[in-house]
């Protein structure tokens, strides 16, 4: 069985509280927060206001997702009291260490992610340190794409660094997960599902988080 996150970035915005309430309401392990700067990534979401103010209508911790250039200036608005990680890219931080201890030092857990073009090699220096890693699969920017099939080759190797090296993150993905490729990424080793579209959209919610979840 794999934790869930359902990514609020396809709930419906014009209705967001009530909507998110609902999914709090079916019992979800994680919020998924994406934040976007449209500098890093194509396209603008939501800031750390609108996370702030979906407080008193959750029981669910923050799972929060910064596809923000340079977050360091911005890490302390995303700390709330239900705020449980929050996750940078390797590929937007020129001091990536530095970040992450930033990110303990402001006592929430820190995650690091890689775009679907960054190799898991990529983070050899960093594994030790952090709490989640979360694999894109998909380029980030936008919901509703289709799952790239390399993510669970890296989530596989990820599972294999931990066990060999005695590491303790969680394993994460991101991006084109639903119902039909939910067992395949458990079975990769996932810990954590990303969903958007695959849960908000969904005809029956209840059904949709059950079989993602496994
Ligand atoms: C993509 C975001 C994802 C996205 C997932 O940039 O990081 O979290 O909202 O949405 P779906 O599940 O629809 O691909
Ligand atoms: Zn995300």
């Amino acid at each position: 069985m794999a934790k869930i996150a359902p990514s609020i970035l396809a709930a419906d915005f014009a209705r967001l509280g009530e909507d998110v309430k609902n999914i709090c309401d079916i019992g979800v392990d994680y919020l998924h927060i994406d934040i976007m700067d449209g500098s890093f990534v194509p396209n603008i979401s939501f800031g750390s206001a609108v996370m702030k103010s979906l407080n008193e209508y959750i029981n669910a911790p923050y799972d929060v997702h910064l596809m923000i250039d340079n977050p360091d200036n911005l890490l302390e608005d995303f700390v709330t009291e239900n705020t449980e990680f929050i996750t940078v890219h390797q590929e937007a931080c020129r001091h990536l260490n530095r970040t992450v201890q930033h990110i303990h030092s402001l006592g929430v857990k820190a995650g690091v992610s890689i775009n679907p073009a960054t190799p898991v090699s990529a983070l050899e220096n960093i594994l030790e340190y952090v709490d989640l890693v979360l694999v894109m699969s998909v380029n980030p920017g936008f919901g509703g794409q289709k799952f790239i099939p390399s993510a669970l080759e890296k989530i596989a190797q990820l599972k294999e660094i931990r066990e060999k090296k005695g590491y303790n993150y969680l394993i994460e993905v991101d991006g084109g997960a639903g119902v039909g490729n939910a067992e395949a990424i458990r079975e990769a080793g996932c810990d954590i599902i990303v969903s958007g579209t695959a849960v908000f959209k969904a005809e029956d919610r209840v059904e949709a988080i059950a079989k993602i979840k496994g």
